[in-house]
């Protein structure tokens, strides 16, 4: 498919003095690029509706009717990617295939339209391109994109919207937790993030907002992270409020919960499992109980455990917590030699330090 995208340049960009002081720290999801993408899409049905519209435009805010039905019944859907600076200067982004085919996943869960997947990298292309300048190539840093679908219909009845528009943003990213050392994590019992049959696996606000609620308990009991579990599957471990999680153990076996439908997809896990594979890791995607957790710690058979996401990269997990007992963590300081082996190919495959063996770069 091939798309003309109507490019308006910003006429009051950020100066250069100001976009380096940005790009000095730049933080998490603080800041933002002069410019975004926007696509709009418009049909009776989804499966037969017509992208059009396709522009590069100044980055502001969005003017949106209160009755869009974003606002009242949340069709909204989400991606996360990330540019980097190679170290000729070149910019890549990692495995943004997999985002577009997440996407519409997602779309197919909330009855948005799909996008094409040429469409969709090409949107992230032209974004990187116009905004190359604040791809930062500091250690640990890069230019993170939130590709993202609203329903724009002004309308109440409840029924997939006739109008969408698909957008791209992008924002400068250091660490998401800072230096990467092991966070504690609360075990939210209260709250459920996903349920069988629900939005679990799709990359939708809901999901996140669902989150939330654990999130400030996980915070106020000390903790940087929530973990939910299922509790209508065995006490089984799903994820984190927007990670993904591997349990490492002595004899070199990794396991992650297995992908349920109620689990999202990571990117970063599905590189990991094949990165841990290649190691020689044997990794087991299958259920993972609290129980197994508490007595893996214990005994010293899970040696380290790991977050992650595109965000978050590989984040060493500490303690988990939770109302009435705690396990301990099983790692020291450091966050685990496996866990950290695993953070640094990764890394540095993205940024061009380690040999690209798939072609995960584009
Ligand atoms: C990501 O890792 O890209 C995410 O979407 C997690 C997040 C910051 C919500």
């Amino acid at each position: 498919m091939t798309v003309d995208f109507t490019v308006t340049r910003n006429t009051n960009p950020t100066s250069p003095e100001r976009r380096a002081e940005i790009l000095a720290d730049p933080g998490f999801g603080k800041h933002f690029t002069d410019h975004m993408v926007r696509i709009d899409w418009h049909g009776d049905h989804v499966d037969s509706g017509e992208w059009s519209n396709a522009q590069v435009l100044p980055y502001g805010p969005l003017s949106l009717d209160p009755a869009a039905s974003v606002f009242h019944y949340g069709q909204e859907i989400f991606e996360g990617i990330k540019a980097y600076r190679q170290a000729d200067g070149s910019i890549t982004t990692f495995r943004p295939e997999e985002n577009a085919a997440r996407l519409n996943k997602s779309a197919q869960r909330l009855v948005l339209p799909e996008l094409p997947e040429d469409l969709f990298t090409e949107a992230i292309r032209q974004l990187v391109s116009i905004d190359a300048d604040w791809v930062p190539s500091g250690d640990g840093e890069s230019l993170y994109l939130r590709p993202f679908m609203i329903s724009t219909e002004a309308f109440l009845g409840i029924r997939p919207a006739h109008e969408v528009s698909f957008f791209v943003i992008a924002s400068p990213a250091g660490n998401y937790f800072g230096t990467p050392k092991p966070v504690d994590i609360w075990l939210s019992t209260n709250y459920a993030r996903a349920g069988v049959g629900g939005t679990g696996e799709a990359k939708c606000g809901g999901n996140y907002a669902a989150s939330l609620a654990a999130q400030l308990e996980g915070e106020a009991n000390g903790c940087k992270q929530v973990i939910f579990k299922d509790p209508n599957r065995d006490d089984a471990i799903e994820e984190l409020g927007g990670m993904n999680v591997f349990f490492v153990f002595a004899d070199g076996k990794i396991v992650t919960p297995e992908l349920t439908g109620t689990i999202l997809r990571g990117i970063t896990r599905k590189s990991i499992i094949k990165l841990a594979q290649e190691r020689g890791h044997t990794v087991e995607e299958r259920r993972f109980t609290l129980e197994e957790w508490r007595q893996g710690v214990a005994s010293g058979e899970i040696t380290e455990i790991f977050a992650c996401g595109t965000a978050a990269v590989i984040t060493p997990v500490g303690k988990l917590k939770a109302a009435d007992f705690e396990i301990s963590s099983p790692s020291g300081e450091d966050g685990g030699a496996v866990t950290m082996a695993l953070r640094e190919e990764l890394v540095g495959m993205q940024t061009g330090k380690v040999e690209d063996r798939f072609g995960w770069n584009v």
